[in-house]
């Protein structure tokens, strides 16, 4: 539908940028913090995704705020980094890095940005690892009690919390984002066994949200994106209809109304991949009620049903955004309407606006986007960064989430992806997403000095026009 007039963003509106605790501060073994997966399993100096400095947020963010309020944000998400409120995942606590994230909230507070805070983004303690991770149901007593002390340390501060960033993406390429626990665990009935459990922890942690926080909001953050079928015959429509049913409805539909959706557990049991289910779990299910639906949004997904043959098959081997297709279920296709960036993730601005409707029509509650964005190799010359591909992908979108109001969705909030350069999951600070430039090279870490992009400048007016000024 188009609109003559579409009405404008609702005036508290939370426009914002995120970060991830383990992609952007650096200083993963200082001040008392543990190591996570992360640590262990992907540090390379000598190559792409070396996350020992990232940013250097962690020394440097009240340089970061300031950058940030002078960008206009009126909302931050960033993560906490559960190794650095308790180093081994279910000990004691570890005061510095209490302390650190008190300060960086203070500082937040103090320019009037609201903190958007994610529990969980990728990096579980390596110590839990070792005891079999997700696959160990103690796990799910170990996050809800570190989520309690968040709860308990910032709940008078912190009014959103977010509990786990991209489950999904966790499940379906673990591997490729580093965080696949231990060789012994990697197989898919595990892993959903895993998945199982994260259900559990993320339901029972909203509950106790609700409880010690009864004025602050609570809800999950998977990464959603509408599947289109590759053509009208309806076997592509069939598979299209599984595909985001595994996919995306299957995280949402458990976090939302606390059941696994059938065409998932279809799949599931056809393979027998089902988890089993511990006697209180169906009721933790069923008890965990989120209060919106925070999610990540970077490209949609072409999907036919499979042929059985290795054609089927994206030869890359998929990531996040690049569907891989899976033999006898669905095949991998390119949308041949859709342009590509670098990195081969189609970009899809209407897509967005697709997915915000589908949403809101199944579930009927408020959502924010909590990441979108286009990475790129961005060029520093001349203390300038002339990113207009970013400021066009960023335009694109945001003019959909207008259409998505008028078309009487609620959407609360967008916070691209990112707000400051930092480390891609699996390729590296030459892959850039951020408003603000930051000066190193993969080996090369050089002064880390910040510079503000073009699309600095561009989101600092759209922030303050409200997203009337997309200019
Ligand atoms: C999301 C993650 O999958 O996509 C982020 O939540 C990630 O952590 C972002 O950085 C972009 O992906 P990538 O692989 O380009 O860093």
């Amino acid at each position: 539908m188009q609109y003559a007039h579409p009405r404008p963003f609702p005036d508290d509106f939370l426009w914002g940028a995120s970060t991830s605790a383990y992609q952007v501060e650096g200083a993963w073994n200082e001040d008392g913090k543990g190591a996570s997966v992360i640590d262990v399993h992907m540090h390379r100096p000598e190559g792409v995704t070396d996350f020992r400095v990232a940013a250097d947020h962690y020394h440097r963010y009240e340089e970061d705020v300031s950058l940030f309020a002078e960008l206009g944000l009126k909302a931050y998400r960033f993560s906490i980094a559960w190794t650095r409120i308790i180093p081994d995942g279910d000990g004691p606590l570890n005061p510095a890095g209490i302390t650190f994230y008190h300060r960086l909230i203070d500082a937040l507070l103090a320019k009037g940005i609201e903190p958007l805070v994610t529990l969980y983004h990728f990096d579980l303690p390596a110590a839990l690892d070792e005891r079999g991770g997700w696959s160990n149901r103690d796990t799910v007593d170990a996050f809800v009690r570190y989520a309690r002390t968040l709860f308990e340390e910032y709940g008078s501060k912190v009014r959103y919390w977010l509990t786990i960033n991209e489950q999904n993406m966790m499940t379906l390429h673990g591997k490729a984002i580093g965080t696949t626990g231990r060789s012994g665990d990697t197989d898919k009935r595990s892993i959903y066994q895993q998945n199982h459990h994260m259900f559990v922890a993320a339901a029972r942690t909203m509950a106790l949200c609700h409880e010690l926080l009864p004025e602050a909001k609570i809800g999950p953050a998977p990464n959603i994106v509408s599947v289109y079928p590759a053509s009208p015959a309806p076997e592509d429509v069939v598979a299209a209809d599984d595909w985001d049913a595994v996919r995306n409805l299957l995280y949402l539909d458990v976090a939302v109304r606390g059941t696994y959706h059938p065409l998932a557990w279809g799949y599931l049991a056809e393979r027998g991949l089902e988890p089993a289910f511990a006697p209180d779990d169906a009721a933790d299910l069923a008890a965990g009620h989120p209060d919106f639906i925070a999610f990540n949004y970077y490209s949609t997904q072409t999907v036919g049903a499979s042929t059985g043959a290795a054609s089927d098959l994206e030869t890359r081997g998929g990531d996040q955004q690049i569907v891989r297709g899976e033999l006898g279920f669905y095949r991998a296709e390119k949308n041949p309407h859709l342009p590509r960036n670098e990195f081969g993730w189609e970009i899809d601005p209407v897509g967005m606006r697709t997915t915000m409707r589908r949403l809101w029509d199944r579930y009927r509650l408020p959502l924010i986007i909590t990441e979108n964005g286009s990475g790129a190799f961005d060029e520093l010359r001349d203390g300038r960064v002339h990113d207009t591909y970013r400021v066009d992908y960023l335009r694109q979108h945001i003019a959909q989430i207008r259409l998505a109001l008028a078309d009487g969705v609620q959407v609360f909030g967008y916070c691209p992806w990112s707000a400051i350069d930092l480390v891609s999951t699996h390729q590296g600070i030459s892959k850039r997403y951020g408003f603000i430039h930051v000066d190193r090279t993969e080996t090369d870490l050089r002064e880390l000095a910040r510079t503000k992009k073009d699309s600095f400048g561009w989101y600092s007016r759209v922030i303050a026009s409200n997203g009337e000024d997309l200019g």
